[in-house]
């Protein structure tokens, strides 16, 4: 079988095809789709359903699974669990239900875990059960936002250091953590331009998680943020994906931001799963050595 890689978009975003993620994976097609993800940040694989277990061995050949703590109902396990689904009934949950209302954080542009220490490499979504209609999930590339940014712009993005808080970014949607959950989830700080090791290409690591710019003031801080997001998500740059069951979408959380949109909860099912992939390498770079002793300094 020979791997094709079709870009969707010419500058992000491709269809892997030729592929058997479940059973014929070997070293050498997996550096092929590796590869594939720095240079296009988004991938999409169709027809290669998976459950919990082929996704964990499937993720393994990406890096470590980061656990998942806190409100997610898949708490404990490597998966985030996107559903309105009761994970132990399988019964759909009430639109009220605060499991909803925390999902709703989903709908604003984010990279997932920005707001861990560690930052995430990718994210594995496995489309399990799909409503007919609405829950496209959404992307954008924060490398060609980047790129696109004229050298004023990118003079001021330079040396930048982001902080980043979950408990911010849900407070956005009026969902607000108890005092328990709120400890689990210090904030991290990120610089805020990024650079893939393999091509040398930048990004910039923003969302709704980023809350703060160290050494600015708050209001300085969310207007310069906001203005970086703008234009990242302007309407032409969006790559919207309806999902078929037994999709599977691989994006790279230092390049690219995405969202949940909205589907009817209350008559139809929906069940995605997540699986998150640490990069501690990146904790080893220069960028992140000056992160530390900015913050020591700060
Ligand atoms: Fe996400």
């Amino acid at each position: 079988m020979t791997i094709s890689i079709d870009p969707v978009r010419s500058d992000f975003v491709a269809r892997v095809e030729g592929i058997d993620l479940k059973h014929a994976l070997d070293a050498a097609s997996f550096a092929v789709v590796r590869q594939a993800l720095d240079e296009h940040s988004i991938l999409i694989f169709s027809d290669q359903p998976m459950n919990d277990q082929e996704q964990k061995r499937f993720s393994d050949w990406w890096g470590p699974m980061e656990p998942t703590k806190g409100v997610n109902p898949a708490s404990g396990t490597p998966f985030a669990r996107q559903s309105n689904l009761d994970i132990d009934t399988g019964e759909v949950i009430a639109p009220d239900d605060r499991r909803m209302d925390y999902q709703k954080g989903n709908y604003q542009w984010h990279a997932d875990s920005t707001f861990k220490p560690t930052p995430s490499l990718c994210s594995i979504l496995t489309a399990r059960i799909v409503p007919p209609i609405g829950g496209n999930t959404e992307f954008v590339s924060t490398r060609r936002l980047y790129e696109g940014l004229d050298e004023d712009l990118r003079e001021r993005c330079e040396g930048l250091i982001v902080e980043h808080n979950i408990a911010f970014s849900r407070a956005r949607v009026g969902f607000k953590f108890t005092p328990e959950e709120e400890a689990l989830h210090p904030s991290s700080w990120h610089p805020l331009v990024q650079t893939n090791p393999v091509t040398g290409r930048h990004s910039l690591l923003i969302g709704a998680h980023a809350a703060r710019i160290l050494g600015w003031s708050d209001h300085e801080a969310a207007e310069f943020l906001d203005e970086l997001l703008e234009r990242a998500t302007r309407p032409e740059a969006v790559y919207s994906h309806a999902w078929r069951q037994g999709d599977i979408i691989i994006w790279d959380n230092r390049s690219a931001l995405h969202r949940a949109t909205a589907y009817d909860g209350v008559n139809h099912r929906r069940l995605m799963q997540r699986t998150t992939i640490g990069n501690p390498d990146i904790l080893n770079t220069a960028a992140y050595a000056r992160v530390r002793a900015q913050r020591q300094g700060a």
